[in-house]
């Protein structure tokens, strides 16, 4: 917007607009799975304005990215929403629980895992 003031001076009032980056897990905050099949999150990461330092997966309170003997893998997609996959393959009673995708500058995005006995 253009504001004459009269003195041959235009000033321009400007609209900034700071984006929050916001996390997701697609889904509706829920997965079930049955034991031995492949738990597969992924988790959004939108309106951020660079690609994120860092995307960090836990289960309940463990970080899981690294250093785990199970196939736990994650896998980044950078973009102007940046994917972050998370694969659990064989997934176990004790993969249950509470996953939680913590991003750079983002509230933390959470979903229930639901591990179901294989009868
Ligand atoms: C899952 O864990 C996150 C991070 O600790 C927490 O904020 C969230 O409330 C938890 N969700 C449930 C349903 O327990």
């Amino acid at each position: 917007m253009k504001v004459s003031t009269g003195t041959g001076i235009v000033s321009y009032l400007v609209h900034l607009t700071v984006a929050v980056p916001e996390a997701f897990i697609l889904g509706n905050g829920e997965y079930h799975v049955e034991q031995g099949s492949t738990i597969n999150l992924v988790c959004v990461i939108e309106k951020s304005p660079k690609p994120p330092e860092y995307i960090f997966w836990y289960h309940n309170d463990r970080m899981i990215n690294y250093g785990s003997s199970r196939e736990v893998k994650v896998h980044n997609e950078p973009g102007s929403k940046t994917q972050s996959r998370l694969t659990i393959r064989d997934a176990q009673i004790s993969d249950s629980g509470n996953y939680t995708c913590k991003t750079a500058h983002a509230e933390p995005a959470s979903t229930l895992v639901y591990v179901s006995q294989d009868i």
